[in-house]
């Protein structure tokens, strides 16, 4: 079917929609309204792209890096002369960007002065239970967290956000989120001056109301929104309408999707083709070559462009591939498209070294045999037909064996899959092998509706029968509203005692740490 005639149907849909719901909800006409949202043309690119400050994570003489955080409210001001209560850390909107090598133990000090309770997760990181900072080791207002763990994968573009049980969306949405880099001692040959040829991006859709607050009536999901909160203004490391001057002939970016619900597909408005260079939790083997490429919630990639001297070039976020919704027609947020960040090329470059063409991608997980299976279906609210439930353990995986996972979306909408303390391999989409973009080292995938997605995994290796970790959709309103589940890991051959039941008074079920 043709894009035109599609859309033709679905705006038709979308009226027939709003008119039966008028009388039920509040969103009635929020599909219609909402159809083919774009900012092209509307922004003015003129503001220099923020770059998040560095803190190194260099060990202290207790042989201890213990970096500062403090979450904590602020007023931000993405439009001169507008200013928008935000929360920040260590500043008033997102936080700094970790950076820390392979083998260095960290215990960051995590201060909440927020009005109210939240947590900070390491989304990505290989980390035992307690210092995971799922919806499990709450803060309290005025408390410190103190976790502890040493940093052992290979290099990665990791970050950091709230996991609150049941805010999780709002806490992001107002701008607590950072990047946390991994790095290894191998060197890659590839661009790596933070903030001059290694550029992170942390792209976020908001919506703002008429007096410049973030508006967050539309964080839910609903019959007629199914994913939550899609905004119309993009935000790249918090600046809005940013511009990005460049000195060197080939730059890194390390793209995070940081935001609620929204899926981009990134690309440049010229189509030239650029080289992804890692996924979520490692390098590819090596470099592939396309000219765009997709991210759901918390997804990362990496990639690698080439400019031309005196050139301007816009990184925009196209339609996305989102699937299709036999029963739903249109898929949200599918026909949206974006300019992203201006990028300007000094009229002269710096030549920089060509791309090697092999990386130091993890080692692939071993398919010898057959690997035990867990099978997982997605569904409203919901997985397996469970809703999350904080004093449930919903399984429990022996420490030492990768596991092969089947992840159905069982529904026409949109979801994702995000499994923590974990690193995976995308074997199959629906029966038919992942592009090579897509498979390399990830802890979160896109589930297209109705398909299933087949990864290997393996887990770093920390035996805690009581502090469960997370699976869960990356859409912050799915996951709010229950579409998690908890897991433990154990030494293998005690899977059975394990006690399913946390009592709930338990330090494991709520792990508060107080002022
Ligand atoms: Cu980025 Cu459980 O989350
Ligand atoms: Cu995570
Ligand atoms: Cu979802």
């Amino acid at each position: 079917m043709s894009r035109f005639s599609r859309r033709s149907f679905f705006k038709w849909s979308g009226i027939t929609a709003a008119a039966i719901l008028t009388p039920l909800s509040g969103y009635a006409g929020y599909q219609w309204s909402r159809m083919d949202i774009t900012n092209s043309g509307k922004v003015q690119f003129a503001q220099p792209l923020a770059i998040p400050p560095v803190i190194d994570l260099e060990p202290d003489r207790d042989g201890r890096a213990t970096p500062e955080l403090d979450i904590r409210p602020g007023v931000s001001s993405f439009v001169p002369g507008s200013s928008t209560p935000t929360w920040g850390i260590n500043g008033t909107y997102l936080g700094p960007t970790l950076r820390g090598k392979r083998g260095t133990t960290v215990a960051p000090r995590i201060t909440n002065n927020l009005p109210e309770i939240t947590t900070l997760h390491w989304h990505g990181m290989e980390l035992p239970a307690r210092a995971d900072g799922g919806p499990h080791q709450m803060i309290d207002p005025g408390g410190t967290w103190m976790p502890e763990w040493m940093i052992d994968q290979p290099a990665a573009t990791l970050w950091y956000h709230p996991h609150p049980h049941g805010t999780t969306r709002q806490h992001v949405y107002r701008g607590l989120a950072g990047l946390f880099l991994v790095e290894d001692d191998q060197p890659t040959g590839l661009p790596d001056t933070y903030g001059v040829d290694d550029i992170p991006l942390i792209v976020q859709d908001k919506r703002f109301s008429g007096d410049g607050s973030l508006d967050e009536s539309e964080l839910d999901f609903s019959i007629i929104n199914s994913l939550g909160l899609l905004g119309d203004t993009i935000l790249v490391n918090g600046t809005w309408g940013p511009v990005l001057d460049i000195r060197d002939e080939l730059v890194r970016f390390r793209i995070l999707n940081g935001s609620n619900a929204r899926i981009y597909d990134f690309a440049f408005t010229d189509q030239r083709e650029f080289q992804v260079i890692a996924a979520d939790s490692g390098y590819l083997p090596a470099p592939v070559t396309v000219n765009h490429v997709q991210l759901s919630p918390g997804e990362r990639s990496e990639i690698v462009v080439k400019f031309t001297p005196g050139e301007s070039v816009l990184l925009r976020s196209q339609p996305p591939d989102l699937g299709t919704m036999p029963l739903y027609g249109r898929v949200i947020g599918g026909d949206d498209q974006f300019d992203v960040l201006l990028i300007r090329a000094a009229s002269s470059l710096r030549p920089s070294r060509v791309i090697p063409a092999s990386l130091p991608a993890p080692p692939p997980i071993p398919q010898t045999g057959t690997l035990p299976e867990r099978s997982f279906s997605l569904g409203t609210r919901s997985i397996n037909g469970d809703k999350v439930d904080m004093d449930r353990i919903d399984f429990v995986v022996p420490l030492g064996t990768p596991e092969t996972w089947k992840i159905k979306n069982a529904q026409g909408i949109p979801h994702n899959f995000h499994v923590h303390n974990a690193m995976f391999q995308v074997l199959d989409i629906d029966g038919h092998p992942p592009p090579p973009a897509l498979a390399g080292f990830k802890d979160t995938v896109y589930v297209p509706p109705l398909q299933t997605v087949r990864f290997a995994v393996q887990f770093g290796q920390f035996a805690d029968p009581f502090t469960p970790y997370m699976v869960h959709c990356h859409l912050l309103a799915h996951e709010d509203s229950g579409m998690m589940l908890q897991f433990v890991m154990v030494e293998p051959g005690t899977e059975d005692q394990v006690n399913r039941q946390l009592p709930p008074s338990s330090p494991a079920s709520g792990q508060h740490h107080h002022p």
